[in-house]
């Protein structure tokens, strides 16, 4: 018997595994509301096929009715189609700006209010409340962190992490000019470390979909790291218009340092350290989005 076309041809295989994935992202988004249909196609369709073979569900099509149907799936689902690689104080040369530039024009606000979008499992929000905290500023400061991922999201709200963790974090810490024992902000308990609960308690970690969901409130500094890596050029056009609306006047947006502004983003934002990633909100009349 010959076998059908597409199993002996890899490139028409991989058109139609494209075709169904297509038509998978479509369907979750009409059913359920998650939206993947704006992320890069790469990375995104060989997270879905490598989940689809994970849990054995036989083709992309296959799978689609399983993950409709079954809510613990479709937890499995989002949690395969999101990245959320981070550590404390990750890309240190960023939060040694943030504190020597950043920091003294927050310090102007009687409130301080701080949006970290994509936070992870936390590390990231964190790592600016230590930054605050030093800085005398923590208590009059709000920290929200969102993501979409409600496992990272739980794991970011316990506060504890592996005790491993905390030799890259301090050596990250040291690395942004931090120069208390980084042990100050934890205690060690068998193989885990519990953050210090004052910066937890100023932290407020909740869901929260760029690609769905529309600005919640204004911050004085927005934080979005390697987020945007994952986007197709309309999605993150539609997140930086979020952003715009969401920052006070002179705030500051920080993305990560490998990411940049797409062209009608840079009507939105100036930069202050284009290799850093550090920008700050335009005034500009036309630069409304
Ligand atoms: C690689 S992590 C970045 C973590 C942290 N910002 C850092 O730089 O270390 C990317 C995070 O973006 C989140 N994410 C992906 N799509 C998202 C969306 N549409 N809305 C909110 N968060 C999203 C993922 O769940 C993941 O936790």
């Amino acid at each position: 018997m010959s076998k059908p076309a597409e199993e002996s041809d890899p490139a028409r295989s991989r058109e139609l595994a494209a075709i169904e994935a297509e038509a998978f992202f479509y369907t979750v988004f009409e059913h359920l509301g998650y939206d993947f249909r704006h992320y890069s196609d790469a990375s995104r369709n060989r997270r879905l096929t490598a989940f689809v073979d994970r849990h054995s569900l036989g083709t992309i099509s296959e799978a689609q009715g399983r993950v409709l149907r079954d809510p613990k799936l479709l937890t499995e689902f989002l949690s395969a189609m999101t990245v959320n690689v981070t550590e404390m104080f990750r890309d240190p040369a960023v939060f040694a700006k943030i504190r020597a530039e950043l920091l003294p024009r927050l310090a102007t606000y009687p409130r301080i209010r701080i949006w970290i979008a994509g936070c992870a499992t936390g590390e990231e929000a964190y790592s600016v409340a230590i930054l605050l905290d030093e800085a005398g500023l923590l208590d009059r400061s709000t920290i929200y962190a969102t993501d979409i991922d409600g496992d990272s999201l739980r794991a970011a709200g316990s506060a504890i992490y592996p005790a491993d963790a905390m030799v890259g974090a301090t050596r990250n810490y040291q690395g942004s000019g931090g120069e208390r024992p980084f042990s100050d902000w934890y205690i060690a308990k068998y193989d885990r470390c519990i953050l210090n609960p004052a910066l937890r308690s100023r932290i407020e970690f909740f869901s929260h979909n760029l690609a769905t969901d529309s600005a919640f409130g204004e911050f004085h500094l927005v934080l979005c790291r390697n987020v945007f890596i994952y986007f197709e050029e309309t999605l993150q056009r539609r997140v930086e218009r979020i952003f715009w609306e969401s920052l006070a006047p002179f705030g500051n947006l920080v993305l990560g340092p490998r990411e940049a502004l797409t062209a009608g983003g840079v009507q939105l934002f100036k930069p202050q350290d284009r290799r850093l990633g550090i920008y700050v909100k335009s005034q500009n009349q036309h630069a409304r989005p």
